[in-house]
């Protein structure tokens, strides 16, 4: 029995689940649960498959240490973004743990372009690579990688534009083939930051890729990560940006966007993506999701930046990446 009420899965979704706190309402009554017992929500996140929804944080945005405050429920460590690589422009003014996501000024960051035909063939809303692209998990070119993401609508778009789409990668790593399964079980991505420009296109574009320093090399991860918490195996990967498509996508197979490593990262990708393992979030001012990049892709969809202002904050969490990342030195800190 916790001090919360679980609905789940998700509408239309096969996880993820959205929590209330069963004394009271909104952020306060959130956090005064959470202190009650800490325990509560990081194990209601795990039962659900690494989503959840928290909807009537309207607060935080009022007081945005809630968030952070909130935030370090999930794991020992939140980050404070001015002590990191980020860009100054994209850090909340007085509380550097938020990262702040906006088309508005001084973040200035456009959404990612609308696919190709819009929508798909039955009239809905693409959610399969390569037809919906972007797909990611949180700087998985870091190793040790966070944990766990949280981020709330401060000011959204309305539905049908500028939504949050997840995949499953632990129910897409069970449904995989057995040979296809054989094949990613002791393999490895190899991972970079988009400012590496190691993207695809990039690449496929025929650029010379830059010397990158040592706070910025290509990090290798398990394509079939363990989860620390769960036990469970689940598809890690990337796609366009974070793989790196010079020396990658994987280690030990043919690179760049043309060889065997490419076309296996297209077929994980598709079946990763596929709808059944998909959620798509439209936001509502006030939702908060939480999820676990250890287990979770995610990518966002286009909005009218002609008469839309978005405003987002994601705060992210780190401190149990399980055993294979034991003792490691950070790999984007200088030494
Ligand atoms: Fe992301």
């Amino acid at each position: 029995m916790t001090g919360f009420d679980l609905v789940r899965p998700l509408p239309g979704a096969g996880f993820g689940g959205r929590v209330r706190p069963r004394d009271g309402a909104g952020a306060h009554a959130v956090i005064a649960a959470v202190e009650r017992d800490p325990a509560a929500l990081p194990r209601l996140l795990a039962d659900s498959g690494g989503l959840l929804l928290l909807d009537g944080m309207d607060a935080m945005a009022q007081t945005p240490e809630l968030l952070v405050r909130l935030s370090r429920g999930f794991g020992t460590e939140v980050e404070n973004y001015r002590e990191t690589l980020m860009a100054p422009n994209m850090v909340h003014a007085t509380v550097p743990e938020i990262l702040v996501v906006s088309n508005g000024p001084p973040v200035n960051r456009a959404p990612p372009p609308r696919p190709e035909p819009p929508l798909t063939a039955s009239g809905g809303l693409p959610v399969q690579f390569p037809h919906r692209r972007g797909w990611h998990t949180d700087q998985s070119y870091r190793r040790p990688p966070p944990d766990i993401s949280l981020f709330l609508a401060v000011s959204p778009v309305p539905p049908g534009q500028g939504q949050t789409l997840f995949a499953d990668g632990a129910a897409a790593y069970d449904a995989l083939p057995p040979a296809l399964k054989a094949r990613v079980d002791d393999l490895e991505g190899l991972h970079v930051s988009l400012n590496a420009e190691r993207s695809r296109d990039e690449i496929l574009a025929g650029r010379t890729p830059r010397a990158l320093g040592p706070r910025e090399r290509p990090q290798r991860q398990p394509v079939a990560r363990i989860h620390p918490v769960t036990g469970r195996r689940a598809l890690y990967l990337c796609e366009n940006r974070q793989m790196d498509w010079f020396e990658g996508p994987f280690v030990g197979l043919q690179p760049g966007p043309h060889g065997d490593g490419a076309a296996l990262l297209d077929t994980l990708m598709a079946h990763l993506t596929r709808p059944e393992f998909v959620y798509v979030h439209d936001w509502r001012a006030g939702d908060l999701l939480v999820w676990d990049n250890r287990c979770l892709v995610h990518t966002a969809t286009w909005f009218d930046t002609t008469t839309q202002l978005r405003l987002m904050w994601r705060t992210t969490v780190s401190g149990n990446p399980g055993p294979a990342y034991a003792g490691e030195a950070k790999s984007w800190i200088a030494a």
